[in-house]
């Protein structure tokens, strides 16, 4: 099922746990976090605690976007605060296949990240590893960025590539997710959009994931 993904990096941090009840209210059942370590991003944001205490207050599953140059080592911590997916960086992991596969050892849904400079094509044999594929359509580290448009190539192929082999995971895609761009996004045959920005920075943030969902509703049916 095509899903609009909050990503609580725009959220109102000194206000987090009624913005995430928020989302919930008008609809989410997937909450993004990002993780983000000031050396493979460069920026801060939040660690294993704040996990924990988000999986307190919602049932949504958690999604946990590790840009961190140290996954192996903060894959199972964040798991153990309550991840329910986790995704890593191609570009972060020296071995992938390894990752993804102990990701999956722990009972949780693995998914590898690539960045908007690196090819579909270099995700080709651990494509068969993942429960999803998350395609960058922004350069990680800020939220509010403009969406890079040959991102929804990536989306196509990926969508391609997935038919081709009998596979059946998901296509997600993060960064400048907006009210404008959801119905092309999701006729590219993309599954989960995150957005942050947009959401949280609007007037009304449950309005606008209601109108975000309308419009994958109608955009989905219209789907091959
Ligand atoms: C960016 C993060 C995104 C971010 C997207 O590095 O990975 O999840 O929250 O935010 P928007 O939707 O504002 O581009
Ligand atoms: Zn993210």
């Amino acid at each position: 099922m095509v899903q609009i993904v909050p990503s609580i990096l725009s959220a109102d941090f000194a206000r987090l746990g009624e913005e995430i009840l928020r989302v919930e209210r008008a609809g989410a059942t997937m909450l993004h976090v990002d993780i983000m370590d000031g050396h493979f991003v460069p920026n801060l944001t939040v660690g294993p605690p704040v996990v924990a205490s988000i999986r307190k207050i919602t049932r949504m599953t958690l999604d946990v976007h590790l840009m961190i140059s140290d996954p192996d080592k903060y894959a199972p911590i964040f798991i153990e605060a309550g991840a329910d997916q986790v995704s890593v960086h191609q570009e972060a992991c020296l071995h992938l296949d390894a990752t993804l596969r102990a990701i999956r050892a722990r009972g949780k849904r693995a998914g590898v990240v690539i960045n908007p400079a690196t090819p579909v094509a270099l995700l080709e044999d651990v494509l068969g590893l993942v429960d999803y594929v998350l395609v960058m359509s922004v350069n990680p580290g800020f939220g509010g960025q403009q969406f890079i448009p040959q991102s929804l190539d990536k989306v196509r192929a990926l969508d391609r590539r997935r038919k081709e082999l009998g596979l059946n995971y998901a296509i997600e895609i993060d960064g400048g997710v907006n009210l404008d761009n959801v119905a092309e996004i999701v006729r590219a045959g993309c599954d989960w959009l995150v957005s942050g920005a947009s959401i949280f920075h609007s007037e009304d943030p449950g309005a606008t994931l209601a109108q975000m969902r309308a419009i994958v509703r109608e955009a989905t049916s219209m789907r091959a």
